[in-house]
């Protein structure tokens, strides 16, 4: 059986009122949600969440909710939002049972009226199986939508309960990752996954007053993820690349947002000393982009120029998976205090992202 949606407790006001003031969302039946977000980023995730109205009884990136799921969609630090209903079957073969098909379908069906999916598929450990390939071919029927096995909309996850003895099934309310942004119509090697550059941002504090440099600004991530937070004084991006300039350019339209972005070497701007109150740089890793012989150059050189070109509370948010050198540059040089702020998982990658601040 699924586990029913937990009833809304009554509310003590104290008063003798004739009705509780309550938004009448929370009348509204809640669906138990899980965030998925990048390993290392769970607490900005958590953060995120915690503005969600209506967002309750929230355990790490389990949570009940009773509102629009329109709202979930719009989080920008997790990768996915899954809705989960939970059976109390020993194995997934139970879920071929004639009731609990039923209801199996009756919660898919809930998720695709979210999300318009067009196609499914199942992503479990064991997929391969052929109680795996029964479902699929009864969802098939049922849901009246195309298994696709490796490309379809709706991801349906199925996991061992973690606090019970039965199975989870977590559908994908959106039909691409969140991650995904409508607004990346361009696409480049070693591309910074903007759920990331939601986080950078975040953590080196969102403020109104900032002027913003992004050198070595690429597809233009950090611009657009920082334009679509809200104003700020200024935003100037610049890529040695004529082909990264155009392709964060597009990126900006994509997203309605306009930002100046030029064709220049980061460490030869030519810009006035102490012109940004925050520079966020992703700096080429020596792998897709650069090479390690050439960051032993140019790290040094750019932590001396991004320096000059911050004012005096200035900071500086460096993302690099080239920790040793990164780590090692830190300590030899005198001009900024620094810290770790975040280790994240990302495309088989560990990069760390440091917050430094002007000595
Ligand atoms: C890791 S990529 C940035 C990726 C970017 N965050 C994105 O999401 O697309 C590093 C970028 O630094 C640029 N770059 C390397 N050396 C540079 C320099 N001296 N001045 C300006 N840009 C530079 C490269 O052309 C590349 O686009």
């Amino acid at each position: 059986m699924p586990r029913a949606a937990r009833p809304d407790r009554p509310h003590a006001t104290g008063r003798k009122s004739s009705r509780p003031k309550v938004d009448h969302r929370t009348r509204q039946k809640a669906h138990e949600y899980e965030l998925d977000a990048l390993s290392g980023l769970e607490h900005v995730a958590e953060t995120e969440l915690a503005a969600v109205p209506l967002a309750r009884d929230v355990r790490g990136p389990r949570f009940w909710y009773p509102g629009d799921p329109d709202r979930l969609t719009r989080l920008k630090s997790v990768i996915a939002v899954y809705r989960v209903q939970s059976w109390d079957v020993p194995r997934p073969r139970g879920l071929l049972g004639h009731q609990q098909l039923g209801e199996l379908t009756d919660y898919l069906r809930s998720v695709v009226a979210v999300g318009g999916h067009t196609s499914f598929r199942l992503g479990a450990a064991g997929k391969e199986s052929s109680v795996m390939q029964r479902l699929a071919e009864e969802l098939q029927t049922s849901l009246e939508l195309p298994h696709d096995p490796e490309a379809g909309e709706l991801l349906i996850r199925l996991r061992p309960q973690e606090d019970g003895p039965g199975w989870d099934v977590l559908a994908r309310i959106t039909p691409r990752p969140l991650s995904a942004r409508a607004w990346r119509v361009c696409n480049m090697g070693g591309g910074l996954n903007a759920t990331i550059a939601y986080a950078v941002h975040k953590l080196a504090g969102q403020r109104d007053v900032d002027r913003i440099f992004n050198p070595m600004s690429g597809s233009g991530t950090l611009l657009v993820e920082r334009a679509l937070m809200g104003p700020a004084d200024a935003m100037v991006g610049v890529d040695i690349s004529q082909s990264a300039v155009d392709c964060a350019q597009q990126n900006l339209k994509a997203a309605g947002r306009e930002v100046e972005v030029a064709c220049l070497d980061a460490l030869h701007t030519g810009l006035p000393a102490r012109s940004f109150d925050l520079i966020t740089a992703d700096l080429p890793w020596g792998d897709a982009i650069g090479s390690h012989m050439d960051n032993e150059v140019l790290y040094p050189a750019f932590l001396n120029e991004m320096h000059r070109l911050t004012s005096r509370q200035g900071r500086l948010a460096v993302i690099t998976h080239e920790i040793r050198l990164f780590e090692r540059v830190l300590q030899e040089q005198t001009k900024w205090a620094g810290r770790e702020i975040l280790q994240v998982a990302s495309g088989g990658h560990h990069p760390k992202v440091y917050l430094l601040n002007r000595r």
